[in-house]
This record gives structure tokens, C-alpha cells and sequence, in this order.
């Protein structure tokens, strides 16, 4: 199955860490990006970000100047979700809330044209749970990119009960064509990469509470001696609290309430208290300027 071609349009319903990637990632790839965001001058500072990128790409060799300057041109931010009325393909990055999501494609159903693939990039509601009510269900499929997306090369392509396999492998072959590593999986809670990585965050929390030993100290066994690239706390900061408490939320619930998945209290507080992680400057670290990156 062909990849779509490039100069299709690309819309990225989102513009935050996840939307933003995406849209840095197409662009460079040579698609067109519309992005749109409810949230007033996200789109903006996304595409202004993206372009900070862009320029230090070319400053390391790793992109000319004339690349990165025609990457940038076909970004274009909507301020209407009725602009991505001429998308091949839409991607939606917006809050993990199955109940947002079906609202955001129902709305994308009455603009798109009969063509478009609609693609979340869910980490762990059910593709056929978002699909469900729509009136043509086969076009929707899960996109899953990870965290930070221009480095991350794996995508999960992720079918629900529903969804055309010739959708499917269409978003697979697309996500190839911008570089990344994709793999087909079925629509089961966390999908692959989210539901192996539960007890990773689950026991480091565990240990926290028991006062087993700091964040910063179970986060450099998990990186000097565990051989992982990040230790669970810093792992869930650069995710954000409130992403990586919902994902675990819907899949304990996935899963009837199976204790092995149990939120942790000490996360929902940090959600509670709107310690993100490092979008929000707080979260077991502390970021920004003059900031120690102590634990918190
Ligand atoms: P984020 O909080 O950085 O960005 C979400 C953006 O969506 C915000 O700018 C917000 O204003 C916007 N938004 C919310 N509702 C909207 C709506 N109805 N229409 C348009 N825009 C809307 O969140 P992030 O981290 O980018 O996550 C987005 C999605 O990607 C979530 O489903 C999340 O589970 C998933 N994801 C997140 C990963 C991560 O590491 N943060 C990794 C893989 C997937």
C-alpha cells in the first residue's frame, strides 16, 4: 500500500508537545500541515518553536537552509476546524478524553471529504471505542507517535474492530515516508508500548512512597544500571502527569479495575496540584531558569 504522496495535506488537530512533533515531523517530510488548537496563541508558538528547530538543524548539518525554510512554509495555522476541509489525513493530538475525542470527529466527519483518513494519536483509549459512533468508523485508525516525536522513531498503527486494514496500511506506509519505524497492533488498552511500560512507572511510585530511596536516585539506577535511557520520574515529567495519570487511569479501567494497573495516589496529587512536568515547570524535578532539577 502507498504512502500518501507528498504535498498532501496534513491536518494536526492539537498544537502541544505531541501535535507539535507531528507537524514538525510531516512538514519536513514534505507535506503540508494546517494545525489547529483550541488553547488561543498555541498554534502560533507551536509553529514559532518548530521553526527554533528547524534552524538549529541546519546550524548542526542535519538539514540545509533551504530545507528548513520550505518545511516551515507549508505549516499553516487555522483558526476554524472548517479549514481542514481539503486534508488526506488528519491526526488528532488533543486531551486524552474519549468523550473530547468523539466530539472533535464527529465535528472533522461533517468537514472532511469522503477520502480523508482520520488518525488519533491516542496513548491508550480504544480506537474502536473513538470510532464507534461515527458514520463511517473504517476510516479511523490509530497514529501513535512518541514522546519527543522528531527523535522517537517507533508509530504504533493502531486498528480498531472497524477499521479498513487498507487504512491501516496506508498510515503505516506514510509513517515510513517520514522516517519513522511503524508497527501494526490491535486496538487492546495501552496498545503495546503503554501497557509494557505501566509497571515501569507503577514500582518506581510504589518505591517513592515507601520512601525507598528519591526520585533522582531510583531515576539513576533505572539509567546507569538498568540501561534505560530515562529513569521513571523523568520519564513521566518530559510526559506530563496529567497525560501519564489518564493513560493509566483508562487503562486500570480497560482492564476492569486489574490491581496491577492502580493509579497512584502521589500522581493524581501532582495532577491535583498541576505539577505537570516539565510543561508546567513542576513536576518530581523542577525546570526552568535558575531551576536545580532537584526532586521535588
Ligand atoms: P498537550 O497538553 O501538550 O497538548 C494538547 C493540546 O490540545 C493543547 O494545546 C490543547 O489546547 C489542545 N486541545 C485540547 N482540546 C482540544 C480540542 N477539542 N480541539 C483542539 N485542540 C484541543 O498534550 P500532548 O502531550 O500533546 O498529548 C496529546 C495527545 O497525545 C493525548 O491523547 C496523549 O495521550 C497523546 N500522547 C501523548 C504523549 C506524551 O508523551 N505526552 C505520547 C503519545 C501520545
Amino acid at each position: 500500500m502507498a504512502a500518501l504522496e507528498q504535498g498532501s495535506i496534513v491536518a494536526v488537530i492539537g498544537s502541544g508537545a505531541m501535535g507539535a512533533g507531528i507537524a514538525q515531523v510531516a512538514a519536513a517530510s514534505g507535506y503540508r500541515v494546517k494545525l489547529f488548537d483550541t488553547r488561543p496563541g498555541a498554534v502560533d508558538k507551536a509553529i514559532a518553536d518548530i521553526g527554533k528547530v528547524y534552524a538549529t538543524l541546519v546550524e548542526k548539518g542535519r538539514m540545509s537552509g533551504d530545507a528548513a525554510v520550505a518545511a516551515h512554509a507549508r505549516l499553516q495555522s487555522v483558526a476554524t476546524l472548517k479549514e481542514v476541509d481539503d486534508a488526506a489525513l488528519v491526526i488528532e493530538a488533543i486531551v486524552e478524553n474519549l468523550d473530547v475525542k468523539r466530539m472533535l470527529f464527529a465535528d472533522l466527519e461533517n468537514v472532511v471529504g469522503d477520502d480523508c483518513i482520520l488518525a488519533t494519536n491516542t496513548s491508550s483509549i480504544s480506537v474502536t471505542a473513538i470510532a464507534a459512533p461515527l458514520r463511517r468508523p473504517q476510516r479511523l485508525v490509530g497514529m501513535h507517535f512518541f514522546n519527543p516525536v522528531p527523535l522517537m522513531a517507533l508509530v504504533e498503527v493502531i486498528s480498531g474492530l472497524a477499521t479498513d486494514p487498507a487504512v491501516a496500511d496506508t498510515v503505516y506506509a506514510t509513517a515510513s515516508a517520514w522516517g519513522k519505524n511503524p508497527v501494526h497492533a490491535k486496538s487492546t488498552p495501552g496498545f503495546i508500548v503503554n501497557r509494557v511500560a505501566r509497571p515501569f512507572y507503577a514500582e518506581g511510585l510504589r518505591l517513592l512512597q515507601e520512601q525507598a530511596a528519591s526520585a533522582a536516585t531510583l531515576d539513576a539506577v533505572m539509567r546507569d544500571c538498568g540501561g534505560f535511557r530515562m529513569g521513571p520520574f523523568e520519564l513521566m515529567d518530559l510526559i506530563g502527569h496529567d497525560v501519564n495519570f489518564s493513560v493509566t487511569q483508562s487503562v486500570f479501567n480497560a482492564y476492569f479495575g486489574d490491581p496491577r494497573f492502580t493509579p497512584s495516589v502521589l500522581q493524581q496529587e501532582m495532577v491535583n496540584a498541576g505539577f505537570f512536568g516539565r510543561k508546567s515547570g513542576r513536576g518530581f524535578y523542577q525546570y526552568g531558569e535558575g531551576a536545580t532539577r532537584a526532586a521535588a
